[in-house]
């Protein structure tokens, strides 16, 4: 699988040295994570930090927006350099419209699905999306346990995948690790985000290459 870093738990005072830590250790994307205080409880990045990363490093950036009503920032993240903005089905009414603004900005668009959250909701969007994120843990926090009940929904979405010829990448995120991560490479998953497993490992090139062979 590829491995997202998510920075969400690097070391906020050192963002540079931490995202290119992990870039020289193998790390195929880098995974930030934007919340509103409103659709999460907890509030963290904007486009402000896109920017300021994208002259640090070519990794692709992968911008998970946890935010109410994403359209309001869509155009922010793409001009900001966003590689992937990811929207969540439950953030607006209008996440066929989001799907749409996000390709006009030449950006890859991404549909995002809680825990409770089924695939029949985004059956409609299977067709135009280049990547679904499945939450494998409900979206706020770092550190939580990874939730099994959601690789029934990433298999699930493989088989469609393969039987419709659908062009998504499968992107899981939340309480990824060594172990689970192999569980979401069999169910059909492209690439795992991982936050405090890489973070906080006291070996984080292991911690990446454990992920990446999974
Ligand atoms: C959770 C975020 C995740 C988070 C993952 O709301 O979307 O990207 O950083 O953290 P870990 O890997 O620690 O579960
Ligand atoms: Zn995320």
């Amino acid at each position: 699988m590829k491995v997202a870093p998510s920075i969400l738990s690097a070391d906020f005072a050192n963002l540079e040295r931490d995202v290119k830590l992990v870039e020289g250790y193998g790390a195929d994307w880098i995974h930030i994570d934007a919340m509103d205080g409103q659709f999460v409880p907890n509030l963290t990045l904007g486009a402000n930090i896109v920017k300021a990363l994208r002259p640090v490093t070519d990794l692709t950036l992968d911008c998970h927006l946890m935010v109410q009503n994403p359209e309001r920032f869509i155009k922010d993240f793409a001009d900001a350099g966003a590689d992937y903005i990811m929207v969540h089905a439950e953030a607006t009414p209008h996440i066929h419209r989001a799907i749409q603004q996000i390709k006009q900005t030449n950006t890859k668009a991404g549909v995002v699905i809680n825990p409770g959250t089924s695939v029949a909701v985004i059956k409609e969007l299977l067709p135009i999306v280049d990547a679904i994120l499945v939450m494998t843990v409900n979206p706020g926090f770092g550190g939580q346990v990874f939730l099994e009940h959601t690789l029934g929904k990433v298999r699930e979405l493989d088989a469609l995948r393969k039987e419709h010829d659908y062009h998504y990448l499968i992107e899981v995120d939340g309480g990824v690790n060594g172990e689970t991560a192999k569980l979401c490479s069999a169910a059909g998953a492209d690439v795992a985000v991982a936050g405090s497993y890489v973070y906080n490992s006291k070996d984080i090139k292991a911690a990446i290459e454990s992920i990446k062979e999974a």
